[in-house]
């Protein structure tokens, strides 16, 4: 597609399983856009961290080591053939980021303000050109406040759980019932929104998204025509 000069921030926030990352790729995709995936950059410290002892079996993060080894820890993506990869001190880790032993403790390292201030810095260093798309839980109201663009996805905790649980389903788990899927989306959406530093919070000039009856070429071209709204095109 072509667009005109002008380029924009566009930030999508939401819970998690809301489906953001598939549209903000597929958008950044059609118009040219770089895309960022926050969450990538939150998966890839808390990797650092498991891997440099820095969290224990019961998942309590040494905080002040982590927070010391910061500058030493670098993150960047790189385009791959199946979709974008996230670099961890130059190494693939695309893969690792998303396996359980990550998801499962990437949420108290999330929390730590040392953590979250390096990110948002290097967030914000990506946006610089402007031309970017970001996914995450905190982008519109902390990381790009001046955002040409804010996208809220946010559908129903049983819509999401739903979709989780077919995923898991075709991806041959067939023990995981539908309501362990609800609970954990449920937890996950508590710590997210009640957490200190950064909760996931609607910018006041964000458009809303609830995406529970759209497919994803409906939801796609929904966010298409707001870029070009936003863009002024
Ligand atoms: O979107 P995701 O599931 O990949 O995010 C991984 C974790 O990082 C999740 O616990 C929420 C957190 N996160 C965050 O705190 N701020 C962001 N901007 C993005 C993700």
């Amino acid at each position: 597609m072509e667009t005109n000069d002008k380029k924009i921030i566009i930030a999508i926030d939401g819970f998690s399983s809301s489906g953001k990352s598939t549209m903000a790729k597929e958008l950044a995709k059609q118009i040219g856009y770089r895309y960022i995936d926050s969450g990538a950059m939150y998966r890839a410290v808390t990797l650092y961290a498991l891997e440099h002892g820095m969290i224990s079996d019961n998942g309590i993060v040494d905080a002040a080591a982590l927070t010391a080894a910061l500058d030493d820890i670098d993150i960047d993506f790189k385009p791959g053939a199946d979709g974008q990869h996230t670099l961890l001190n130059g190494r693939d880790v695309e893969s690792e980021i998303r396996t359980l032993r990550v998801s499962s403790n990437v949420s108290p390292v999330a929390v730590i303000p040392a953590v979250r201030h390096a990110l948002v810095a290097k967030q914000q260093a990506f946006g610089k050109g402007r031309g970017i798309v970001m996914d995450g839980r905190d982008i519109g109201t902390t990381v790009f406040p001046d955002a040409e663009l804010k996208i809220y996805v946010n559908a129903p905790a049983e819509t999401r759980a739903r979709r989780r649980w077919l995923e898991l389903r075709e991806k041959g788990d067939t023990e995981t019932t539908y309501e362990q899927v609800l609970e954990n989306v449920m937890s996950r959406d508590h710590i997210d929104m009640t957490r200190e530093e950064s909760p996931l919070r609607r910018a006041d000039d964000a458009v809303d998204l609830d995406n529970s009856d759209m497919t994803i070429a409906q939801q796609n071209e929904w966010l298409l025509n707001q870029f070009r709204k936003a863009a002024g095109m």
